[in-house]
C-alpha cells in the first residue's frame, strides 16, 4: 500500500486501504464463521461507501433511520424485521435455507401476525368467529413427496378479515382468535375448515420502513393470501401462504413473498345446494391446496445442491 507521495503506509487507515485497516483488527474471532461474516460485511459496507461517495448527510442520515428504525421497535411491532422483508432480505434467507426439492411446498416470509398456540380446532370448524366477509371452504390434504397422506399432521393457520385486518390488529374489533386455528389431518391426510376470503393489505406505513417505501415510490400492499405453518413427526416443517388468483398485488408483493406455486383459485359460487352441503352461508368461495412435506434427511435437511448435468 502506498500513500499519495509513493511511500508505503500500511500503519495508518487511509481512504484507499480502509476495508484491509477495519480487518486486519479482527484478531481474535469468536469463530472462523463469524470472522468470515465479518470480512464480507466490512468489506461490502466499505465498498458501497466508495462506490457512492457518500457524503456526511448522507450517511448522518443513514444513522437517524437505524435509530429510528430500532426506536419503532416494541413487543408488538418490530420494525427492523419490516425492513429486512421490504430489501428483500427475509426471502433470500429463506431461499437459501428452504431449498427444496421433490416437489416439496415452497415456504415463504412468516411475517409479524403470527401468534403461537391458536386454539387446537375440530376438523371443518368455522374460524371466522364474527361471520363477517365471504365465506370459504378450503380444504385439501397433507402428503409426502410421493404423494402419500400424512395423518396427524398440524397445520396452523391464520388469515385476514375482508378488511385486510388480523384479529391483532383489531384487538377491540375482532373476536380473540378471529380467522386463526390449528387442525390435525384425518387418516388419509385431509383438511377442511371454514373461514372468511382474506384481502390485500398494506405494511405498517407509519414508521421509518413506510418513509422508505414512499422514498423509492414504492407501495406497501401484499396480495391476499393465507398463512400455514404445516408440521408432521419425521418431516421438515413449512411455513408458507397461498395467494389468491387475480390479486392486482400478486407480482409486486411489498415482501417479494409470491411463488408460482402458491397462487391458488378462490373460486366464487352462488349455489345454495353445495353450501348447505358445505355447511356455509352462500355465496361462499372455495379454495384448495394439498402441502407437501419433505421427510427429514431426505435427500437434505432443507439444503438441496442441484446436481450439475455436466459433471
Ligand atoms: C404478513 O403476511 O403477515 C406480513 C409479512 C411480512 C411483513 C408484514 C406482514
Ligand atoms: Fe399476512
Amino acid at each position: 500500500m502506498a500513500t499519495d507521495n509513493g511511500t508505503p503506509n500500511i500503519r495508518y487507515f487511509t481512504e484507499a486501504n480502509s476495508e484491509e485497516q477495519v480487518i486486519a483488527r479482527i484478531t481474535h474471532p469468536k469463530g472462523e464463521r463469524f470472522r468470515e461474516i465479518m470480512i464480507s460485511l466490512i468489506g461490502h459496507l466499505h465498498a458501497l461507501i466508495k462506490d457512492t461517495e457518500l457524503t456526511q448527510e448522507e450517511w448522518d442520515n443513514a444513522i437517524d433511520f437505524l435509530t429510528r428504525t430500532g426506536q419503532k421497535c416494541d413487543a408488538s411491532r418490530q420494525e427492523y424485521i419490516l425492513l429486512s422483508d421490504t430489501l428483500g432480505v427475509s426471502m433470500l434467507v429463506d431461499a437459501i435455507n428452504h431449498r427444496k426439492h421433490g416437489g416439496a411446498t415452497e415456504n415463504t416470509v412468516l411475517g409479524p401476525f403470527y401468534v403461537a398456540d391458536a386454539p387446537i380446532r375440530e376438523m371443518g370448524a368455522n374460524i371466522n368467529l364474527d361471520g363477517k366477509g365471504l365465506p370459504l371452504f378450503m380444504s385439501g390434504k397433507v402428503i409426502d413427496i410421493h404423494g402419500n397422506p400424512i395423518a396427524g399432521a398440524l397445520i396452523d393457520t391464520w388469515m385476514t378479515n375482508e378488511d385486510g385486518f388480523y384479529d391483532v390488529q383489531q384487538p377491540a374489533i375482532q373476536p380473540k382468535f378471529n380467522l386463526r386455528g390449528r387442525f390435525y389431518t384425518k387418516e388419509n391426510g385431509a383438511y377442511w375448515f371454514r373461514g372468511a376470503r382474506p384481502r390485500y393489505y398494506p405494511l405498517p406505513t407509519d414508521g421509518p420502513v413506510g418513509e422508505m417505501l414512499l422514498a423509492m415510490g414504492r407501495h406497501p400492499y401484499r396480495p391476499a393470501h393465507i398463512h400455514f405453518i404445516v408440521n408432521a413427526p419425521g418431516y421438515i416443517p413449512v411455513t408458507t401462504h397461498v395467494f389468491m388468483r387475480g390479486d392486482i398485488y400478486l407480482e409486486s408483493d411489498a415482501v417479494f413473498g409470491v411463488k408460482e406455486s402458491l397462487i391458488i383459485d378462490f373460486i366464487e359460487k352462488d349455489d345454495p345446494g353445495e353450501a348447505a352441503r358445505l355447511g356455509v352461508a352462500n355465496p361462499f368461495c372455495t379454495a384448495n391446496f394439498d402441502f407437501v412435506l419433505q421427510k427429514e434427511g431426505d435427500g437434505s435437511s432443507g439444503l438441496f445442491l442441484p446436481t450439475d448435468s455436466s459433471t
